[in-house]
């Protein structure tokens, strides 16, 4: 029944009664006397009271799907608001309920094609830096190495310099390359691509320790992607904020899937708000169907963690 007439039949109900009773046996004599006072009083109060009761009743929902909105967050998907209360209230929740359906599943598809496009862009940059400036820098090598066989002996020195810097540009550009198409993850496999990740993070001041089993179960390309973006951006934040000296990553089998573990032993996130990097993590979670949770880690420091089922069937 909506919300108008229960207060509507509320109040009909006891003001007939009282009519009923005032023209039948009820007589209020001028002036009142104190039994009859009380009599008035005590209706009118009872009235109020079953007023204010339904009122409560029925706008509770309401305040519950306040609630529910305010603490909305399209990155946590399927909370939804308990459809209850009057017709009109439920209706409203129920409206509610639907939009936050097409809101995630509008959300869902946008991170997916942005995150897809960007993996693609990511792929372009990366194949030209290897394919066309690679091959520019290794002509370039080949190039000053033949020169320094013919150039006089006073200028060895600087060709030499130069054959370095050449060197160095070269493996630079390997390396921002290989970061940006995780290649061995095509090549290696997940674990080996994890492990080189740890490697490449480790530096005089931070340790990287990594125990990634051989023998996990199967994740789809598209998985496997995600926890090595996770680990990245995860090991990413370790060095620029954690000032820690000790991380790990970790990957291990739990029941129906995986468990990506980052750990640093740094000052934690200290309340910090979520920046472009952690909610890239949620978005990237929710396309495979992971869980992912950003804590403190026991003791000091910050934990990463990822849920990933494993690939069913032969989806690989
Ligand atoms: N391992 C960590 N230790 C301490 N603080 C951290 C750690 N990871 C994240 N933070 C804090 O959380 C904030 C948000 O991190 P997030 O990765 O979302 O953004 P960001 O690293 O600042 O920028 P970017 O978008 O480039 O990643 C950081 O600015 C930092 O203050
Ligand atoms: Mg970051």
């Amino acid at each position: 029944m909506s919300l108008f007439w229960r207060i509507f039949s509320l109040n009909a109900v006891g003001l007939i009664a009282a009519a009923a009773l005032l023209l039948g046996p009820v007589t209020v004599s001028t002036p009142v006397l104190p039994g009859e006072a009380l009599a008035v009083v005590a209706g009118l109060a009872a009235l109020l009271a079953a007023n204010a009761l339904v009122l409560r009743i029925g706008l509770a929902p309401l305040q519950r799907l306040g609630r529910a909105m305010a603490t909305a967050d399209l990155l946590r998907p399927g909370a939804r608001a308990l459809v209850a209360g009057p017709a009109e209230t439920a209706a409203l929740i129920t409206t509610y309920n639907t939009m936050l359906d097409r809101l995630e599943n509008e959300r869902a598809t946008g991170a997916a094609r942005a995150l897809s496009a960007q993996e693609r862009e990511r792929h372009r940059v990366a194949r030209e830096l290897h394919d066309e400036v690679g091959q520019t820098l290794t002509a370039v090598l080949l190039q000053l190495k033949r020169v320094a066989d013919w150039v006089p002996e006073e200028l060895r020195e600087e060709v030499g310099q130069a054959q370095e810097a050449t060197r160095a540009g070269l493996d630079e550009i390997r390396r921002i390359a290989r970061r940006l198409r995780p290649g061995v993850l095509d090549e290696l496999g997940l674990p080996s691509a994890l492990r080189s990740l740890a490697a490449e993070f480790t530096t005089h001041g931070l340790t990287v320790r990594h125990h990634v089993p051989g023998d996990l179960p199967r994740l789809t390309e598209e998985s496997e992607l995600v926890v090595y973006r996770v680990a990245q951006e995860g090991l990413t934040n370790t060095a620029r904020h954690a000032a820690a000296d000790r991380a790990e990553v970790r990957l291990r089998p739990v029941t129906d899937g995986v468990e990506l573990l980052v750990r640093d032993n740094g000052k934690g996130l200290g309340g910090a708000p979520e920046g472009s990097g952690i909610s890239g993590m949620r978005e990237r979670a929710l396309l495979v169907g992971a869980a992912l949770s950003v804590e403190p880690a026991p003791g000091r420091g910050t934990d990463i963690r990822l849920r990933i089922p494993a690939a069913t069937g032969k989806s690989r």
